[in-house]
C-alpha cells in the first residue's frame, strides 16, 4: 500500500483547504493511506506527520487558510533541511508528497524532486504570479475580498469627495490590483510591472475632481515602485493639487482569510484531485495548474525557472474607462 503526504506552503490561500479534501479522499479512493503534514516544510523537518482519514477532512471545504497550517521556512531552503525531511518521510514509510503553495513551495518541491523524491505541486497563491497556472488557488476569493473593500471606500468616499489609496497585496505582481482595480472601477491603478509617475496620477486626480467625480479611487500594489506610503507622502505635500481630500486603507492579511468562493473551491478541489491522479501515473516532478480553462501538468523545472506575464493591455483599458 502506498503512503501518501500531502503539506500547504508559505502564505495560506482560500481554497487550500478544498484542495487538501480532494487529495485525501482521491488518494484513499485508490487505495493508499493518507498523511498530513503540519505547518508546511518546517513539519517535514520535524516530523509532524499525521495519517488522515475520510472523516478528517469533513467540514472544512468552506474554511479559508488551510487546516494543516502553513509556514516559511528558511530550513529547507538548505540542502541540510531536505535532507532531515527525506529522512522523516523515510521513517514513515512515506513515498510520495504533494505540495499546495506558490513560488517559493514549489521551488522547495522541484528541490525535493531534484534529490529524487516523488513531488507533486498544486498552484496555490494569492499573488497568481506563479508559472504554469494561468489562475491560481485563492486569487478570485482575494480579488472578491479587494472589490468588496473598493465598492465599500467609494461609499464613504462619494459622502465626503474624497481620495483614497487602497494598498493590495500581491508581492512583486500586481494582478490582484490590476483586476480588482478594474472590476471596481478604479480611477487609477499603480503596479510594480509598469513604472507610474506620481506626477500623472495627481494630474489623473485633479481632472477627475475637476470633471465632477465625486471621490477617486487609487489602486496601489503593495510591490508598486511607489506604495500606499510613498504615494500619501507625495499627495501630503501637493495636497492643494489634487482637489479631493485624501485617505489610506491597506488592505493586508484581510485578503487572505476570507471563506473561499465557488470557483477557489472548485479549482482546488481539481487540482488536488488531478495530482493524485499524477502520481498514480507516476508523472511526478509537476505543478498542477490550470492553463486555458484546462488542468495541466508542468515540469517543476519549468515553473521555477519562468516568470508570468501581465497583460498590460488591462491597464492602458482601465486608463481610458477612468476618464
Ligand atoms: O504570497 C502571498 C502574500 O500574501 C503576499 O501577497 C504578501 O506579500 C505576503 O504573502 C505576506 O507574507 P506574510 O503572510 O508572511 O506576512
Amino acid at each position: 500500500m502506498k503512503r501518501i503526504a500531502v503539506l500547504t506552503s508559505g502564505g495560506d490561500a482560500p481554497g487550500m483547504n478544498a484542495a487538501i479534501r480532494a487529495i485525501v479522499r482521491t488518494g484513499l479512493d485508490k487505495g493508499w493511506e493518507m498523511f498530513g503534514v503540519h505547518n508546511g516544510y518546517a513539519g517535514l523537518i520535524s516530523g509532524e506527520i499525521m495519517p488522515l482519514g475520510a472523516r478528517d477532512v469533513g467540514g472544512i471545504i468552506q474554511k479559508g487558510g488551510t487546516m494543516l497550517g502553513s509556514a516559511r521556512c528558511r530550513e529547507f531552503e538548505t540542502e541540510e533541511g531536505r535532507r532531515k525531511a527525506l529522512t522523516q518521510m523515510e521513517q514513515q514509510g512515506i513515498g510520495g508528497l504533494i505540495v499546495i503553495g506558490g513560488n517559493g513551495s514549489q521551488t522547495g518541491a522541484y528541490e525535493l524532486s531534484r534529490m529524487g523524491f516523488p513531488v507533486v505541486g498544486v498552484a496555490s497563491t494569492i499573488d497568481n504570479d506563479l508559472y504554469g497556472s494561468d489562475i491560481t488557488i485563492g486569487v478570485q476569493t482575494a480579488m472578491d475580498v479587494a472589490l468588496e473593500a473598493i465598492d465599500r471606500l467609494k461609499v464613504t468616499a462619494s459622502s465626503h469627495h474624497r481620495a483614497f489609496l487602497l494598498e493590495v497585496m500581491g508581492r512583486k505582481c500586481g494582478y490582484l490590483a490590476l483586476m480588482a482595480g478594474i472590476a471596481g472601477g478604479a480611477e487609477a491603478i499603480m503596479i510594480p510591472e509598469q513604472k507610474t509617475d506620481p506626477e500623472v496620477v495627481a494630474a489623473d486626480l485633479r481632472a477627475a475632481y475637476d470633471n465632477g467625480k465625486a471621490h477617486a479611487i487609487i489602486v496601489v500594489a503593495e510591490g508598486a515602485q511607489n506604495n500606499a506610503d510613498g504615494m500619501a507622502q507625495y499627495f501630503q505635500i501637493h495636497r492643494e493639487r489634487l482637489g479631493f481630500e485624501l485617505r489610506v486603507t491597506k488592505l493586508g492579511h484581510v485578503q487572505r482569510g476570507g471563506s473561499p468562493g465557488s470557483f477557489d473551491r472548485i479549482l482546488g478541489t481539481q487540482l488536488g484531485a488531478a495530482a493524485t491522479e499524477s502520481l498514480e501515473k507516476g508523472n511526478k516532478g509537476v505543478l498542477m495548474g490550470m492553463i486555458k480553462g484546462e488542468i495541466t501538468a508542468t515540469p517543476l523545472d519549468v515553473v521555477v525557472e519562468n516568470k508570468k506575464d501581465l497583460d498590460l493591455r488591462l491597464l492602458e483599458l482601465a486608463k481610458v474607462l477612468a476618464k
